[in-house]
């Protein structure tokens, strides 16, 4: 992709305006901006105080009350948690829960909870006999926020934490076949995948080689490491 100026970097920024990452490209932008309107002395200066200054902290739960699920309350802490399932929680600034995000590993992308519990047992063994990590597909099975803007905010935190793991290599969602679950899902920025009888599956492209393109265009650009 060519960049050739910083209108054309914008506009291609701008494209992926929808993205769950955008906080952190628009991040990255400022930061580049910040940087070379000499704000700070250095861009790792910058970073560091970005570091700083993040509110959120995504957080691994040993307990939940399943019954506030509003998604999946039928299942109990012990499906959530066998298997090599996780609950990770979103701590915000004041050290509160603000959303909650549950997650099974499969090789396969689930069309029931029944095929996720089936594909993530599997994942587990073959994971045990080949003393590896389990399934490279993060599913995310149910989210609620629990303060407003939590889920939004929970999203790009796993977002970011699925694209800097060694072993995962897609974000797709087992969803209920909701409005809510569809139009939080592609304003964040996410692509149907399927829907199917009684659920539907969204993807969060974890590659974004466009724009990521663009940024090290950007820093070309910008003159900067
Ligand atoms: C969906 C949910 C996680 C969003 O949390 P959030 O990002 O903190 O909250 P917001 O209220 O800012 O909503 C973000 C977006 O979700 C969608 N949304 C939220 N409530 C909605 C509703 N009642 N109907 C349709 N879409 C809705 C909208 O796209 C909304 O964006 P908008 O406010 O710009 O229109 C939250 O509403 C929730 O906990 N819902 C219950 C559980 C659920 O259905 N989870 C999703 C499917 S797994």
């Amino acid at each position: 992709m060519q960049i050739l100026n910083r209108e054309k970097l914008v506009e291609v920024l701008e494209r992926w305006k929808e993205h769950p990452s955008v906080t952190g490209l628009m991040e990255k932008f400022s930061q580049l901006k910040s940087y070379t309107n000499k704000n700070y002395k250095t861009i790792e200066s910058y970073t560091k105080q970005k570091i700083k200054e993040s509110k959120y902290e995504l957080v691994e739960l040993p307990y939940i009350d399943v019954t506030e699920d509003p998604v999946r309350p039928e299942l109990d802490l012990q499906f959530r948690q066998t298997y090599g399932r996780k609950i990770f929680g979103l701590k915000d600034d004041v050290g509160e829960i603000s959303a909650i995000m549950c997650f099974a590993f499969t090789n396969d992308v689930p069309k029931t909870v029944e095929e996720m519990e089936m594909m993530s047992h599997d994942a587990a063994l073959q994971s045990i006999h080949r003393a590896g990590t389990q399934g490279s597909i993060a599913v995310a099975y149910t989210v609620w926020a629990k303060k407003k803007g939590g889920g939004r905010a929970i999203v790009n935190e796993v977002y970011k934490m699925v694209k800097k793991s060694n072993h995962l290599n897609r974000l797709v969602t087992l969803s209920p076949l909701t409005d809510m679950a569809r139009n939080f899902h592609i304003k964040n920025g996410a692509k149907e995948l399927q829907v199917n009888d009684t659920t539907q599956n969204f993807e969060y492209d974890i590659t974004l080689e466009d724009w990521e393109t663009a940024l090290v265009k950007a820093k070309e650009f910008l003159k900067v490491k």
